[in-house]
């Protein structure tokens, strides 16, 4: 039993919205009727199109491309759904861009992830819900009640599924711990390559791989994919070595020009992705599978709307 006036209802900013329909077919509501467009001058409108008093309101907005603009929308939205009282008000943001961006590890840089995620919080969300971040610690950049997801566990039942069977690579240190628990939970050996980025210019170089991968299958997790430079590099590595068959799997996709041909001439053979990003059609290749993040996002909707546990749905 919700405190809150009726079903949670949930609204899409211009970021994803098939995202939201599926998410509001999974939970079995309507998607709440909003305006959000730009006037000519470029300044962002948001009307709410009915009445969200005491409501359990969900504002939908992953950090798709163009990431600064969707980010302004999503706080727009937020203070207007403030302003109309809303109950509260839950910022869903299933891929939050800048993740990278999460310490001072240059001279005079940034750290743009805690500055995305004040605002958010400043702009007037009560709750944020996200889903495999960039880095665990990330949570600790807000100070409301923030849920983590994993679509992990749906990647995992789409590998048992296909009965593969062979060696779980992660492309860097950093996803260690990652591709260690999707190793575990497919009862599978780990390997680790050590990448290095030597520079802000997105190429990443492989140094050296740890484990063994010899006429083994191989699949590399990876928390997102850019512009596949990452991939391309472990997998030619992955084939020096001696892995028999390459497959790869990430949890967004942002695969900006020319990523996609890249992955198409490097040795994987398949790549699958969650939609918590759009994938427009003509990115849906051969070599790209998607599984869909919906459910798990609606359901976690549901629980919160009701008070019931999220952490349960990965026990
Ligand atoms: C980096 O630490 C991340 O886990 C990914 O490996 C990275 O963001 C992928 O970027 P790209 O596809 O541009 O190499």
């Amino acid at each position: 039993m919700s405190r809150y006036v009726g079903d949670p209802i949930v609204f899409t900013g211009n970021a994803h919205p098939q995202l939201a329909r599926d998410v509001c077919a999974a939970l079995d509501v309507e998607l709440g009727c909003a305006n959000v467009f730009d006037f000519a001058n470029g300044n962002t409108f948001v009307q709410f199109l009915e009445n969200i008093r005491e409501r359990d309101v969900f504002l939908i907005q992953p950090g798709a491309k163009p990431v600064n603009h969707h980010l302004v929308e999503l706080l727009i939205m937020i203070d207007a759904a403030r302003r109309a009282s809303a109950g509260r008000i839950t910022a869903v943001v299933p891929y939050f861009a800048y993740g990278r961006s999460d310490k001072k590890d240059q001279p005079r840089v940034p750290i743009t992830a805690r500055l995305f995620a004040d605002l958010i919080q400043t702009a007037g969300a009560d709750r944020m819900l996200t889903m495999d971040l960039h880095a665990g610690q990330i949570q600790g950049f807000f100070h409301i009640p923030t849920d983590e997801l994993t679509a992990q566990q749906l990647m995992v039942e789409h590998f048992q599924r296909r009965g593969f069977d062979g060696v779980v690579v992660s492309p860097d240190f950093g996803g260690a711990k990652r591709a260690r628990a999707a190793a575990d939970l497919l009862g599978m050996p780990v390997a680790i390559a050590e990448k290095r980025r030597t520079s802000n210019d997105d190429r990443a170089e492989m140094l050296q791989l740890i484990g063994d991968v010899v006429d083994r299958d191989v699949l590399i997790i990876d928390d997102e994919i850019v512009t596949a430079g990452t991939l391309c590099e472990v997998a030619e590595m992955l084939r020096g070595q001696g892995a028999r068959s390459i497959w790869a799997a990430a949890i967004h996709g942002i695969l900006p020009h020319p990523a996609l041909e890249r992955l198409a001439a490097s040795p994987i053979a398949s790549v699958v992705l969650t939609d918590t990003l759009p994938l427009p059609q003509e990115r849906r290749g051969a070599m790209l599978e998607t599984v869909s993040i919906a459910p798990l996002l609606g359901e976690a909707i549901r629980r919160i709307h009701e008070g019931d546990s999220v952490g349960a749905l990965f026990r």
